[in-house]
């Protein structure tokens, strides 16, 4: 079955700080998002490509002709929707341009699982929790209002209770989705507050299988992980 790689890419990057879109941050010698388009183009099964980019920087993308260029949307989900409406394919790969250490390995390996699969809906790359997760207790924040991002770094939490870490992963992209199940469970959903496109499908009672891929497979939010990765990344040229 043909597959079309969406790469999401239109995020602002502020966290990582970089003074503008985190796709194309410089990562070792190249702009983050090359790495991705990379690994799509040296899958057999991936038909075209088609990238989410912020909408003042489609120009970016110029010289890549085989890539099909929309703009992206205020949120993750909202820019994943409208690359949607530009696939043909049977079959859709939805991905982070903030995971450049994407393998064309682990995107075969996620097809081949859903084709295997007839009653699963889609497959995610996701790798087993290794830390103890605490889930925090509702409370307001010191200033009177509903509890925010700043007041959860600043304030110490209260831990509600301990998570089973046992059947605990953390999600990852790729995610593989049959592209028929995948628009079905967006109609049915309200876009815009999804983190990735299992949650819709979930939502809607589609089978969605969890493929473990390795933990190197990183998302980059912070300064932090941008070192981690161009070290990998140098590595992984030296072999
Ligand atoms: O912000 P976060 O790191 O969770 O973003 C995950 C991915 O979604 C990134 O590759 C980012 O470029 C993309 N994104 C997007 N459109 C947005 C926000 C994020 O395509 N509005």
């Amino acid at each position: 079955m043909a597959v079309t790689a969406v790469i999401a890419a239109a995020g602002s990057g502020e966290r990582l700080g970089a003074g503008g879109p985190k796709a194309f941050v410089p990562l070792a010698g190249r702009p983050m998002i090359e790495w991705s388009i990379d690994a799509f183009r040296a899958c057999a099964s991936v038909a075209s490509i088609v990238v989410a980019a912020p909408p003042g920087q489609l120009d970016e993308l110029a010289g890549h002709p085989d890539l099909s260029v929309v703009a992206g949307g205020a949120t993750r989900a909202r820019s994943v929707a409208n690359a949607l409406a530009a696939v043909g394919t049977e079959l859709v790969a939805i991905h982070d341009a903030a995971r450049p250490l994407l393998t064309p390995e682990l995107v075969e390996a996620l097809v081949a699982t859903l084709e295997a699969a007839p009653e699963a809906a889609g497959v995610i790359a996701a790798t087993p929790i290794t830390d103890t997760v605490k889930q925090a207790a509702h409370q307001s924040s010191p200033s009177g209002g509903s509890i925010d991002a700043q007041d959860v770094q600043n304030e110490p939490q209260v831990v509600e209770r301990t998570l089973d870490r046992a059947s605990l992963w953390a999600a990852q992209t790729p995610q593989v989705f049959r592209a028929a199940a995948l628009r079905d469970a967006l109609a049915g959903s309200e876009i815009g507050a999804a983190t990735d496109e299992a949650m819709p499908v979930e939502a809607v009672g589609g089978t969605v299988l969890l493929h473990a891929a390795g933990p190197e497979n990183l998302k980059v939010t912070t300064p932090l992980d941008l070192r981690v990765a161009e070290m990998l990344l140098a590595e992984r040229s030296r072999r």
